[in-house]
């Protein structure tokens, strides 16, 4: 891994959403903590000048986190702006003079990734990716053919080592934790196979709707948006091996390995849902059969998983906005011969806060012989305490640490699994606001208990 560190950041889509959600309350974090203090150019084309980009930046954190006057100022005086079409040459020859004298810029797309053929390939023309880094957001394409497409067109103009694929639940550290969690603790070891486990569920769960992005996410849906990135990262990180070295390349090649040993998902393993409501969204077309919910019955081969179900979901206008994993050991035999006590689990919520609990039977006091489940709390945290996952992705991308990135392969698996069940050849069922998806979804965790419902308080 080459560990040089970006001399310049370069972002695209400098005054779209992304930009204005995360990415400037990173670049404030960065600045903040004395990691960043190189030229910071936005490009896009907006008919702006570098005073107006500047108020958005301003406006940007004013919304999300805050202004720190004295980072900011240090922020205004390292930021610059390109104003210009993606597929004009003009645009890529003023970057390059905004460039000066970096000689190892990285290149952040914020942009969709309709566009990235068309700036890579700009980039490459105008010499910009010459001993450069270029950073990628989700959606790696829409399926697996678009993602094999995609990863050529990026590959023909920058080397897989310098391509940083933003996942950035990977960035999470209560979704680092889950590895930390399993290899630093001895006693979980024995335990955590098919021997002793029943099943895992995992529930990303958004109480509010789609926001204003009802043409993005019309296109996208439930499965394509979080399930066969963020999901798949979170079960990658339950179900891998042990890492044969602390290199980052060793750590993605075991995430790939469990991309690589899940099974396609099975139509009849797939519960879509719809909520009421959505075709009244804005850019959505009438008559949408898009999924804002999603259900799935995810299967590992390999010997360490075979036979145990990853029982995922997630939606929007569900009751809570919480993301928890629940992996539900195999029940006990009766004790006293009558008494049937329920399995046990660890619980690691991961967000809005962040816990891991184990659940555990104790003796109840009383007359008669029973039980009760208790939850030892094993850790407990506010989320996302120190650096935030852009912060931390960011950092790690300009330090040329790529751990915690997807990588090609992995990507690519991750769409072969969710494949099959694209589009419309499974039937997608209305629910209504405020439901924890349609009925229809219970019947994915059959044999295997109920949906854990996440409470928050
Ligand atoms: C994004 C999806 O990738 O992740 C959104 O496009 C989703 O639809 C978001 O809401 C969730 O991220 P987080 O960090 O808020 O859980």
């Amino acid at each position: 891994m080459d560990q040089a560190q970006s001399d310049a950041l370069v972002f695209f889509g400098a005054t779209g959403d992304l930009a204005y959600k995360k990415i400037f309350p990173a670049l404030q974090t960065l600045i903040k903590r004395g990691f960043l203090d190189v030229p910071i150019i936005g490009v896009a084309k907006a008919g702006w000048n570098l005073d107006q980009f500047k108020a958005r930046a301003r406006d940007s954190l004013d919304k999300h986190g805050g202004v720190d006057e004295s980072a900011f100022r240090k922020m205004s005086s390292l930021l610059r702006y390109v104003d210009g079409a993606y597929e004009d040459p003009k645009t890529f020859m003023a970057l390059r003079e905004a460039l000066g004298s970096a000689q190892r810029p990285i290149h952040y797309l914020a942009i969709p990734p309709v566009l990235f053929p068309v700036v890579v390939g700009q980039l490459g023309q105008s010499g910009c990716t010459k001993d450069a880094r270029v950073i990628v957001e989700k959606p790696f394409g829409r399926d697996l053919t678009s993602a094999i497409a995609l990863n050529r067109t990026l590959l023909a103009n920058v080397d897989e080592s310098a391509i940083y694929r933003i996942d950035h639940y990977l960035g999470k550290t209560p979704v680092r934790n889950l590895l930390y969690f399993r290899f630093a603790n001895e006693i979980l070891e024995p335990l955590w196979n098919r021997q002793h486990v029943e099943s895992v569920q995992i529930t990303m769960a958004e109480n509010f709707g789609i926001q204003g992005r009802g043409a993005f996410y019309d296109e996208v849906g439930t499965i394509r948006d979080v399930m066969q990135n963020h999901l798949l990262q979170i079960v990658a990180h339950l179900a891998m091996e042990p890492p044969a070295g602390s290199d980052g390349e060793s750590i993605r090649d075991e995430r790939a390995k469990v991309m690589k040993s899940m099974l396609p998902l099975d139509p009849a393993g797939v519960v879509r849902g719809q909520f009421r409501g959505f075709h009244d969204e804005p850019g959505v077309a009438p008559g949408s059969t898009t999924e804002t919910f999603a259900a799935a019955r995810f299967e590992i081969n390999s010997w360490r998983w075979k036979g145990v179900p990853f029982l995922i979901r997630s939606g929007k206008r569900l009751p809570v906005t919480c993301t928890e994993v629940l992996v539900r050991f195999r029940q006990p035999p009766l004790i006293y011969s009558s008494i049937s006590p329920p399995a046990n689990y660890f619980r690691f919520r991961i967000s809005p806060d962040v816990s891991i609990s184990l659940g555990a039977q104790v003796l109840e006091d009383g007359e008669q012989i029973s039980g009760r489940t208790v939850e030892l709390m094993v850790a407990e945290d506010a989320a996302d305490g120190g650096m935030d996952a852009y912060a931390r992705l960011l950092h790690d991308a300009m330090k040329g640490d790529a751990t915690l990135f997807a990588r090609e392969d992995s990507v690519e698996q991750a769409w072969r699994v969710v494949d099959p069940i694209l589009g419309d050849r499974t039937p997608v069922f209305e629910y209504e606001p405020g439901a924890w998806g349609p009925n229809e979804a219970q019947r994915i965790t059959e044999g295997h208990g109920a949906w854990n419902d996440p409470k928050v308080t």
